[in-house]
């Protein structure tokens, strides 16, 4: 088999980057470790930022994200048992973000793909890359039992955090940056309706939770717990005592219960390899960074990734200009930073940490006055949320580049 760009795994990044690339006219062959049923139901991220909505419809693979999405102008933080509300729409220029299931998203992507009649190879086992620092690298694998090789110009590592193309780079290339968090997140599905309209971000002396949803019947709520919860000493009565206890208002604010469809916990973690290229091997979405969930940023800063490196392929293809292919590292890095900063930001600000001191913990309440308090603070936060411009893809920000 040969392709022009060969794309390790269909998730958010691959499978973004492999629409954006049929658009410049350039083919790729998807090889994905999972089956098509496996990656449409797993259950993980549900926010959209403004511009990962604006390019599905772009893609014209926004028709159910259309019907189905929740649109939300803003988000509330609630600390000291009272609410405050961020108002996207007045302080980041109108825009909003859009609840929409990332299976949901992955659903649309691969229903686009393969209507397109563009390969998705599912279920391939003991991928492997190969020659990534000459100009003919290839990947062997196995699909259907038989040994496979596919040859290309350049292979586009989209494998998430435990996937094979950052272990292909060879020792001492990268460097990693990262943090643990001492907490995780225990999160449920409910078919309960939303409490709220709008999410809820509480922060309480018994740590922090997560009012999202996923629609006007299903309720997806998280709450802090250790990064090893044992999920088996959490019965749905505890879970939901605890999470009425950590949205508690002054004002008699209720929480509505029902039953718990889905019960995971997920680890807390910011890591970043750099650089995010190593010969004719590019590395985007988890592959390359992670980021901690508060804020929801992992799947959306997978899409910007895949539009730098879309571009930089379509510039490569098109005029046979590889400088944004050599700038593609450093284009996303300076934007990934900026994200790490604010999903480490979010979630200091909001959890309890068990070594904090009295001052940490005053200091953080401080924090919260400020943010919901000072336009400067709101606004600073409102923009980061509903995502930072990628770069020349915003016409709002045009000339302020990343
Ligand atoms: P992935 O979505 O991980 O996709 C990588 C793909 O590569 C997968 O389909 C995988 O099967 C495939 N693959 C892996 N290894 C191989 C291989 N050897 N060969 C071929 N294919 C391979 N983010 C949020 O913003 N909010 C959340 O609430 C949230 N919850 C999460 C919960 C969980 C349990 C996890 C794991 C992540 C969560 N995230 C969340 C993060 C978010 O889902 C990711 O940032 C996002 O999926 C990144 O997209 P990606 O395409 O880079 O990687
Ligand atoms: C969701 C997850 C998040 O991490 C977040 O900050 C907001 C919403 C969600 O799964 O709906």
């Amino acid at each position: 088999m040969r392709t022009q760009v060969a794309i390790i795994g269909a998730g958010p990044a691959g499978l973004f980057l492999s629409m954006l690339l049929q658009r410049h006219g350039i083919e790729s062959v998807i090889l994905e470790l999972h089956s098509r049923g496996y990656i449409e139901e797993r259950v993980r991220a549900g926010l959209l930022e403004y511009n990962t909505v604006q390019l599905m419809h772009e893609l014209g693979i926004g028709e159910r994200l259309r019907r189905q999405g929740l649109e939300h102008g803003g988000i509330e933080l609630r600390f000291g048992g009272r609410g405050h509300r961020i108002d996207f729409r007045d302080l980041a220029a109108g825009k909003c973000v859009t609840i929409y299931a990332q299976h949901e998203v992955i659903k649309d992507l691969v229903a686009a793909r393969l209507a397109a009649g563009r390969p998705i190879l599912f279920e391939t086992t003991d991928v492997a890359l190969h020659s990534l620092d000459s100009k003919n690298p290839h990947v062997t694998f196995h699909h259907n039992d038989v040994a496979e090789r596919l040859d290309c110009d350049f292979i586009a590592g989209c494998d998430g955090f435990h996937g094979v193309s950052r272990p292909a780079v060879p020792e001492g290339v990268l460097t990693v940056y990262e943090r643990d968090y001492p907490f995780g997140w225990l999160g449920i599905l409910a078919d309960a309706p939303p409490s709220s309209p709008e999410l809820i971000y509480a922060h309480h002396d018994r740590g922090f939770a997560l009012l999202s949803m996923r629609s006007p019947e299903v309720s997806r709520l998280y709450l802090q717990c250790a990064s090893d919860e044992d999920l088996s000493l959490w019965s749905d009565d505890r879970i939901w005592s605890e999470l009425h206890q950590r949205f508690a208002t002054y004002d008699g604010w209720k929480l509505s219960e029902g039953p718990i469809t889905q019960k995971g916990v997920t680890g807390m973690r910011s890591f970043v390899a750099e650089p995010m290229q190593f010969g004719r091997l590019f590395l985007a979405g988890d592959a390359a960074h992670i980021v901690p969930p508060t804020g929801a940023k992992g799947l959306n800063l997978a899409v910007a990734d895949a539009r730098v490196l879309a571009e930089a392929f379509g510039a490569f293809y098109a005029r046979g200009d590889s400088d944004l292919l050599a700038q593609y590292s450093a284009t996303c890095l300076r934007r990934v930073w900026k994200v790490q900063r604010f999903s480490w930001w979010m979630t200091q600000l909001l959890h309890r940490f068990p070594d904090e001191s009295p001052f940490d913990h005053r200091r953080q309440l401080a924090d919260l006055d400020y943010v919901t308090s000072s336009r400067a603070a709101s606004q600073t936060l409102a923009e980061n949320y509903v995502g930072l411009p990628v770069q020349g893809h915003d016409i709002s920000h045009a000339g302020a580049r990343l």
